[in-house]
Parts: structure tokens; C-alpha cells; sequence
């Protein structure tokens, strides 16, 4: 996929002595001189001892009550370690120890603006004490207002079919439906996409489009996919692990393979109504889309009338440095329909459809709806998190952070090459560290958490990073500290 260029760097640090001065190279134009960075020339190992135990002794009486209390009632699909958060501010969480944790992780791709913001808790609080809750039955201030910003920033920025920059001109216009989750808004691009290949079909053949003889409702996605777990998403979620147990799924679901361009004949046909992809995979494994592929399956779905869904749920709204992970790549690669979910509320539940208006023509009244995606509350907070995304000052800062994240996290795999693969995935504040065995990211991630960092794994032999956007160099050098001083650990034990 394309890579986002450096930005400019602010300023020389001071560091250790274990730092020597590092110039990066850079492919954007920009004017700024770059100023030397400095990065470590051995490992960390400050953070090899444990500093969060989690072994039974380590467990007070009273979280350990509570625990015991709460796995008595609660279903046990998640498993989750022997403490329980209590608080957060920015990018640190406390548990009820007392204990500190940075939050490397950002409640899985969500929290883009840290703990407890401000201003999130301003909006929050303001709107809930004005209306929280209207039901789609009624029209109010705040859905209106973050559709039209989706919109407005998708031209500025890129995407859906524009250039960026192109605002002024607008060849077509967008429609946004607002859900609660990402699962929610990928059931909904499911489902529109299905009307849409219906009628697409009918003016095709002739035929009236509720005929049993239309064959036109296919679905293609893709290896190490994932769409979330409701019986729709849960059939274009490519891991048997989540899939198996509930089968049978959707029928008419054809599995390709991300970036395989011979592939493609055959995959995508006119039985074809949605193909659904994540233009950077994330809980997959952190494996980006390369422009040619999405430009020959933009294609694709282009000769067979096929909509195609981008699934931005965890790498678009700026984590990759633009709008949408799709937003500079050429508008001949560009969806019919983008998903979004994960940061638009800052935590709080908020997920959104995305269309253009060629496809957004099928729907009507009555032909979709939710009862509480789009609430006031929700908007509102969509519309002030969108807008401080969306600043340029934000982004530049926070992709800043990720170049110096990414260099630093380059170098281990030169330090650790027997456990890591050499190169670093991902962009911009979506990264992952790849194992060359499959059971070293889990124990990587138990080990980081135990030394107060708490980060994720991806797919199979991935550990993901997807901090807040706006952490910063000091929260950097924490986490790949206690990474490194982990790996060093690990290596040791090999
Ligand atoms: C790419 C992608 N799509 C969909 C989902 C499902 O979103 P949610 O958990 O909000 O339903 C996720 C969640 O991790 C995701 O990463």
C-alpha cells in the first residue's frame, strides 16, 4: 500500500547515553528542516523484572471477591487478566490497586483521544442533560450536523470517489446511517448492498427485482478478515476459530485472498453484489492492501456491478495520517461504501455507514433503521471527537509520534532477528511487530502487561499497536522499553 511520508521533526531530544542522533528520510514535500532524532544503540532492559504480578498471591481479597463474583454471573467470553480498571486519564488506566498501566492499546483502537478527555467529558455532559435519546422517529440537532462533516471532511481529505482538495467541485454526493457498533455499520453495507445488487440486476435482465430467479446477492471477502460477530459479519469474518461454532453462516459467501491479483477472476462475477475489505487489516494481522490489488478489484467490482465496501472500522479517522487508510490513494481504488466505528465516539458506542449516492438511491424509508444508533449524545460526541481529529495540527502531531515510533520499533527486529520478522507492519498509528512463532505474541503481550503496558495481538503472529493519536514520545519510549526488555526476556528463555 502506499506509505504515508514522514513529517517534519520538531525538535532534537536530549537522550540517554544508549542514543545516537538519526535522520529520517522523508517523501512528502514538506518545507520544515528536519532536525535530528535520537534513538537507542542496544536494548532496553530497565523493564525486565515484573512490576504487575498477576499470579494468584499477587491478587488482593477484595478484587479477588469481586472477580470470583463477577465470572459467577457474567458470560465468559472474554479472557481477561486478574484486575479491574477503575479510572483512566489520556493514555494511563489505574486499576483498582492502584496500580498504573499506559494504555498502549486504546481500548482496542477507540479511545483516539485518551482517557477521560475534557472536552469529550464537556460534550457529554452537556448533551446528556438536554436529550439523550430521540428514537429515529424524530429529527434532532446532531445527525445532521456529523453527516455533513463525514461528508465535507471525506472531500477535503479524500475519499469515497473524491480527491482530496476537490470539495469545491463535488462530481457526486454521500449519504451517512449511523449505527451503534462496527458489526452494525458492516450488517447495514451488507444489507444495502444487497437491495442495490437487486435492482442493479432487474435493470439488467428486465426482470422486477424481487424475482426468485435473482442471483445477484454474493458476497466476497477475504483471508485473516474480520467484520465483527453478528450472523451477517460474523460470515465475511474469515477465522474458522470465530465462525465454526455457529455454522451454517450466509450462504453465497466466496473467501479470497488479500492482495491476490490472479485471484480475482472468478472471485468477484456478476453474481456478485458487495465484496467487503479492510484496506490495512487489523485484528488479522496488520496486513495492508496494495494499491494495484484494490485498483484491479475496484475494477472488478466495476464490470460486474459489484458494491464495494471498505471496512475502515479500525483504521480509518486518521490513524493512518488521513481520513480513511483510502484517502490519497488515486480515486480509481476508491469504495462505493466505507465503514466506520471504533474512535468516532471516543468510547462511547457510535458507528456509521458511508455512500456515495449512486448507492444510497436504493434505500428509502422503512428499507433499514436502528432504534439508538444516531442519538443526540452520540452525534454530538462524533461531531467534537471528528472535528479534533480532523485538525491539522492534530494529525501532523500525531503522525510525527509514529515516525518515531515506527523507527524505534525498527530496530528490533535487528536486535531480536531469531523471534521477529525484519520488517515493521502497518502505518501511522496502526502497527504490528511479526513473529516468526505463532505462541510468542501472546506471551509478549502477557509480559508487557505484567511490566505495566498494555498492548494487543493481531491474527496469528502479530502484536498490534494501536495507541491513542495523541500519546507521545515519552509513552513511545515506554512501551518499546518494556517491549524490548520483554523480547529480551523472551530470547533468553529460548
Ligand atoms: C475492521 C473491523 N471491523 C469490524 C469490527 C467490529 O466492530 P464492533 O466490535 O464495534 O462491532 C472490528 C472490531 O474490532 C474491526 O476491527
Amino acid at each position: 500500500m502506499h506509505h504515508l511520508g514522514r513529517v517534519a521533526q520538531r525538535r532534537a531530544l536530549a537522550r540517554s547515553s544508549r542514543h545516537t542522533p538519526l535522520r529520517y528520510s522523508s517523501s512528502t514535500s514538506e518545507s520544515t528542516p528536519r532536525a535530528p532524532r535520537s534513538l537507542p544503540t542496544s536494548p532496553s532492559t530497565k523493564y525486565t523484572k515484573v512490576t504487575h504480578p498477576e499470579d494468584a498471591q499477587s491478587i488482593s481479597a477484595s478484587t479477588k471477591q469481586y472477580l470470583d463474583r463477577s465470572d459467577a454471573y457474567v458470560l465468559p467470553v472474554y479472557a481477561r487478566p486478574p484486575f479491574v480498571l477503575s479510572h483512566g486519564k489520556g493514555a494511563y488506566v489505574w486499576d483498582t490497586e492502584g496500580r498504573k498501566y499506559l494504555d498502549f492499546s486504546a481500548g482496542i483502537a477507540v479511545n483516539a483521544l485518551g482517557h477521560a478527555d475534557d472536552g469529550v467529558v464537556e460534550v457529554l455532559t452537556r448533551e446528556a442533560g438536554k436529550l439523550l435519546h430521540t428514537s429515529n422517529a424524530y429529527h434532532h440537532p446532531w445527525s445532521g450536523k456529523l453527516a455533513e462533516l463525514l461528508v465535507t471532511l471525506t472531500q477535503r481529505d479524500g475519499g469515497l470517489g473524491w480527491e482530496a482538495g476537490t470539495s469545491s467541485s463535488p462530481q457526486h454526493g454521500a449519504k451517512v446511517f449511523f449505527s451503534n457498533t462496527g458489526t452494525e455499520a458492516n450488517e447495514g453495507a451488507l444489507k444495502i448492498a444487497r437491495k442495490v445488487g437487486k435492482e442493479r440486476w432487474a435493470k439488467k435482465t428486465g426482470k422486477a427485482w424481487d424475482e426468485p430467479s435473482c442471483d445477484k446477492h454474493e458476497i466476497v471477502c477475504f483471508e485473516n478478515s474480520f467484520h465483527g460477530r453478528s450472523m451477517g459479519a460474523l460470515s465475511v469474518t474469515t477465522n474458522p476459530k470465530y465462525q465454526k461454532p455457529f455454522e451454517p453462516l450466509l450462504p453465497g459467501i466466496k473467501v479470497g485472498r488479500l492482495n491476490d491479483l490472479g485471484g480475482l477472476d472468478g472471485l468477484v462475477t456478476d453474481k456478485t453484489c458487495a465484496v467487503i475489505v479492510e484496506p490495512i487489516q487489523g485484528e488479522g494481522g496488520i496486513h495492508p492492501a496494495t494499491v494495484d490489488w484494490l485498483r484491479a478489484l475496484r475494477k472488478k467490482c466495476d464490470e460486474t456491478g459489484a458494491v464495494l465496501i471498505f471496512d475502515e472500522i479500525q483504521c480509518g479517522l486518521y490513524r493512518t495520517g488521513t481520513l480513511w487508510a483510502h484517502s490519497t490513494l488515486p480515486v480509481d481504488c476508491h469504495p462505493d461504501i466505507v465503514t466506520m466505528a471504533k474512535p468516532l465516539g471516543n468510547g462511547y458506542p457510535v458507528g456509521a455507514v458511508l455512500m456515495r449516492d449512486s448507492v444510497a438511491g436504493s434505500m428509502t424509508a422503512g428499507t433499514h433503521g436502528t432504534t439508538f444508533g444516531g442519538s443526540p449524545l452520540a452525534c454530538a460526541l462524533g461531531h467534537h471527537v471528528l472535528s479534533r481529529l480532523s485538525e491539522r495540527s492534530f494529525v501532523a502531531k500525531a503522525m510525527e509520534t509514529s515516525a518515531y515510533l515506527h523507527s524505534r520499533l525498527s530496530l528490533l527486529p535487528k536486535w531480536f532477528p531469531a523471534i521477529l520478522e525484519p520488517k515493521i507492519r502497518g502505518q501511522g498509528l496502526i502497527l504490528g511487530l511479526g513473529f516468526k512463532d505463532a505462541a510468542h505474541p501472546a506471551a509478549l503481550v502477557g509480559m508487557a502487561r505484567e511490566r505495566g503496558v498494555l498492548v494487543l495481538t493481531a491474527g496469528k503472529d502479530a502484536v498490534r499497536l494501536v495507541p491513542s493519536l495523541n500519546i507521545g514520545e515519552s509513552e513511545v519510549d515506554q512501551t518499546v522499553d518494556v517491549l524490548e526488555s520483554c523480547l529480551g526476556v523472551l530470547t533468553g528463555r529460548q
